[in-house]
């Protein structure tokens, strides 16, 4: 099945592997990694940004693919929608069934809130139920909050909005606690302490796990705790337009359903974008870990409002996306496998970095491995490095893979890989959206009242990197605190007469801004027809993209 070379590899990775367990290879220096960052990242690859046209966040860089979206048309014309008689009615409108949302939904309704969900699939349909590796939390004699933020401060580039970081990081432990009893089963010692690891750029093991499931078992439990309240969920229902009221502050949102596109209209006294991430956007024509719905809609939504985004220049490229076989490219292949012990191995065997870089410098290292120091193993479907998973059983026993890592196991046992015995092959995949919407302590959005924002649609809590773990947690501490806050803003709102004019001030600033497009937004779904594949091969052709991505 296998190519020579692709054979030869293999047995140079075995040979290596016990003086590969046994070594211990160095940190890099901070110029090394920003050296290496500003050539290999694809954050640095100034050709695949564009400058925004309009909009309150006009001349910064975007990806080109959210650039189009952002500056498209909206899907309806305001003179469509009747916005006199609205089919639902609420104080708290939550636009997303993801971790944010549900825990955003579960929050309003202990403050006594009439809450709604609305979904574009179906609640837990969402990058939080994709989560694999864990939670982080300083809730060990060894850790604090303060170190917590270190970490995750120097990891993100200094970057973060040290006001939500400090927020994520002190409420994390008590964030643990609020899921353990809800009912999440977390990894536990015999005594009922619970087992934390490292992750990469982690100076204390914090990791709380549910075994490489985590966000899975999070979501089961969340989804069963909204569905217990008995809080509305509104499913395969998209919005796709807010609605203002003629004070400018946010009262409602259009909703789709997105079988029969039938339009409706929610009024709400306050809304929480709570949409998640956007990996399905295919940046620079990487394959990505994600949710089929993570198309970045939120960031359309609240833009469109005049809502300000914070770092939408900036991308998660989780380090270890499966690059073999072609059925699970891209899918997740958890940071856990190497916080357990699996170093990072090129083509000769050689273990070319330590495991736990921070995912930036991780990602780009590989990257080079693969193209400049053309150290990588050709998969048929561009190059790869070895993760070498059997290191795993050698340090921590046999059996460790199958009690810590099962899905892991699982996901390549169906095509005949037993990790336990092969190393698998990884190169990195669009994971995370760092940027998004501004916003405030509380969860408002920086410019329009009423409206919230929650989860991965959120920008600045990691500043220019995030780092394992801290999404899970930023979904539970800042999801509650939306639901919290809008629900307690609610009680002193009267919405005043809806009005859909922002769409047209926009189709004004487009024209006046000399822009020609027929692309509308929010995209809803990923497109995977013929026509675009064959326009993204065209750029992969002239060069101007990688080649990992062929398939979509
Ligand atoms: O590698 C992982 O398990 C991913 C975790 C995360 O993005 O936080």
């Amino acid at each position: 099945m296998y190519s020579k070379e692709f054979e030869a590899s293999l047995k140079a990775v075995e040979a290596a592997r016990a003086a590969n367990v046994a070594y211990e290879p160095a940190r890099m220096t901070a110029k090394e990694k920003e050296d290496l960052l500003a050539e290999y990242h694809p954050d640095y690859k100034k050709s695949e940004f564009a400058k925004l046209r309009i909009g309150p966040n006009k001349g910064e860089s975007v990806p080109h693919e959210l650039c189009e979206m952002l500056e498209a048309h909206s899907r309806i014309k305001p003179e469509d929608v009747d916005l006199t008689s609205p089919a639902y009615d609420v104080d708290v409108l939550i636009i997303g069934g993801g971790g944010a949302g549900a825990s955003a939904a579960i929050e309003a309704d202990n403050a006594g809130a009439k809450t709604m969900i609305v979904t574009k699939l179906r609640i837990g349909d969402a990058n939080t139920m994709m989560a694999e590796g864990g939670i982080q939390a300083a809730d060990k004699p060894n850790d604090s909050p303060a170190i917590h933020f270190l970490d995750a401060y120097g990891g993100g580039h200094f970057a973060a909005k040290r006001e939500l970081l400090a927020k994520l990081v002190t409420e994390a432990p008590e964030a643990i606690q609020w899921l353990n009893n809800l009912g999440v089963e977390f990894d536990k010692a015999p005594d009922g302490t619970m087992i934390t690891t490292h992750g990469g750029g982690t100076s204390r093991k914090r990791m709380h796990a549910a075994k490489d499931y985590s966000g899975a078992e999070i979501m089961r439990t969340l989804r069963d705790e909204v569905l217990n309240r008995g809080i509305p969920v509104i499913d395969f229902t998209s919005a796709i337009e807010l609605i203002l009221d003629e004070r400018g502050r946010c009262a409602g949102a259009v909703l789709m359903n997105m079988e029969t596109k039938e339009l409706m209209v929610a009024r709400a006294k306050t809304v929480i974008i709570a949409t998640g991430g956007a990996g399905r956007m295919h940046y620079q024509g990487f394959p990505t870990s994600n949710h089929y719905g993570a198309t970045a809609d939120g960031l359309v939504l609240g833009y469109r409002v005049g809502a300000k985004l914070l770092y939408a220049d900036t991308l998660q490229y989780h380090p270890t996306g499966a690059a073999y076989p072609e059925q699970i490219f891209g899918a997740l292949v958890t940071e856990k496998v190497r916080s357990l012990g699996a170093k990072l191995v090129n083509r000769d065997g050689k273990v070319f970095m330590h495991p736990l870089e921070t995912r930036d410098v991780s990602a780009a290292s590989i990257i080079r491995e693969c193209t400049d120091r053309d150290e990588g193993v050709d998969t048929g479907n561009g190059k790869a490095v070895w993760l070498d998973t059997p290191m795993i059983e050698m340090i921590g026993g046999e059996g460790t893979i199958e009690k810590r890592i099962p899905a892991m196991m699982r996901m390549f046992e169906k095509y005949n890989i037993d990790i336990r015995r092969e190393p698998i092959l990884v190169y990195p995949t669009l994971h995370y959206q760092n940027g998004g919407l501004d916003i405030n302590l509380d969860g408002s959005t920086t410019n329009v009242e009423n409206l919230y924002v929650a989860g991965e649609a959120v920008g600045g809590i990691h500043g220019r990197n995030r780092l394992m773990g801290n999404s899970l947690l930023d979904v539970i501490v800042f999801g509650r605190n939306a639901g919290i806050h809008a629900a307690e803003k609610s009680k002193d709102v009267t919405v005043g007469e809806l009005t859909l004019e922002h769409i047209n001030r926009y189709d004004a600033e487009r024209a006046d801004a000399g822009i020609e497009t027929n692309a509308v937004s929010p995209k809803l779904l990923p497109d995977y027809t013929r026509k675009k594949s064959e326009a993204r091969l065209d750029r992969i052709r002239k060069g101007n993209i990688n080649n990992h991505g062929t398939y979509y």
